[in-house]
């Protein structure tokens, strides 16, 4: 990480991070651990979360809190945004990261899986936004980062109400960034491209995948979670401290 920038507005400051123990989530933990931050992340998956804290405490930075949850389940969000603030102090940075890009076809969708990938790819962004903002406003300033994703901005098909969630989040992003404005609280978010995680590398890229990755970016390399992480830094420093109410892309350039 030697050649990237450290930040010194982020050293001690309170970083929450949803769906943080593992893929792109994982690099926001590292990274801003190792920008001196104190960080929190909520994840379902135990496993994982526990290695990745073992794994940045041997690196010799700062234990991030781990917190076990379910994001749909809004009161344990809740819940969780209360203990990591009561052990640290109010929420200086929300990263409303996790999602997930379960593939359905149009005919299987039913009423209750519809609202099930609603809950757990929007409605928490939300609800942890609404949980952290008494606490910026308290501080007079904050920051809100919401990942959306380039699947609906290339009209992908096979997951019809992720995108729409995903979509949405562009939209909760505008009014939220309207409304917190006065109160110094900053809301963007990043849309990833096609990012290297290993549940990408395991499920979904293939040969033919990495043609289509090749002919659609600009820049040619493949995109990996630290690239999209040192954006998220980036954005939650104050060198972008007039930034907010927009969408910041890292894709290599295929949108
Ligand atoms: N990887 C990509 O190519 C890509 C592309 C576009 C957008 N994105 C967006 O970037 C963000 C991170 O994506 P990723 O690829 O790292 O995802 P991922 O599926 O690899 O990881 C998501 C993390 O969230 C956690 N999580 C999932 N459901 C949860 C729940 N109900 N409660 C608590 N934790 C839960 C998982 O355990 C995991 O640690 C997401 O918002 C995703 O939509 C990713």
């Amino acid at each position: 990480m030697s050649q990237f920038a450290i930040y010194p507005s982020l050293r001690d400051k309170v970083v929450l991070i949803t769906g943080g123990g593992s893929g792109i989530g994982a690099s926001h933990v590292e990274q801003f651990c190792a920008q001196g931050a104190k960080v929190g992340f909520i994840d379902i998956n135990r496993s994982a979360s526990e290695e990745l804290v073992a794994r940045i405490a041997e690196a010799g930075y700062t234990k991030p809190m781990f917190f076990e949850a379910d994001l749909r389940d809004i009161a344990a969000v809740k819940e969780c945004i209360s203990r990591f603030a009561a052990a640290i102090g109010d929420v200086d940075v929300l990263l409303n990261n996790a999602a997930h890009d379960e593939r359905h076809r149009i005919e299987d969708v039913t009423v209750e899986y519809w609202d099930d990938r609603i809950a757990v790819n929007l409605r928490h962004l939300f609800f942890a936004a609404q949980a952290v903002i008494p606490g910026m406003i308290r501080k007079k300033k904050g920051v809100i980062i919401n990942f959306g994703s380039l699947s609906w901005h290339i009209a992908m098909g096979g997951m019809p109400v992720y995108v729409t969630a995903k979509a949405g989040i562009e939209g909760l992003t505008r009014g939220l960034a309207r409304d917190l404005g006065p109160h110094d609280i900053r809301v963007n978010c990043i849309i990833p491209g096609w990012i290297m995680t290993q549940r990408q590398l395991d499920l979904w890229v293939t040969p033919e995948s990495e043609k289509e990755i090749e002919q659609n970016q600009c820049l040619k390399s493949k995109v990996y979670p630290d690239d999209v992480a040192r954006m998220a830094l980036w954005l939650a420093a104050d060198d972008s401290r007039m930034c907010t109410n927009q969408t910041f892309v890292v894709d290599g350039g295929w949108i």
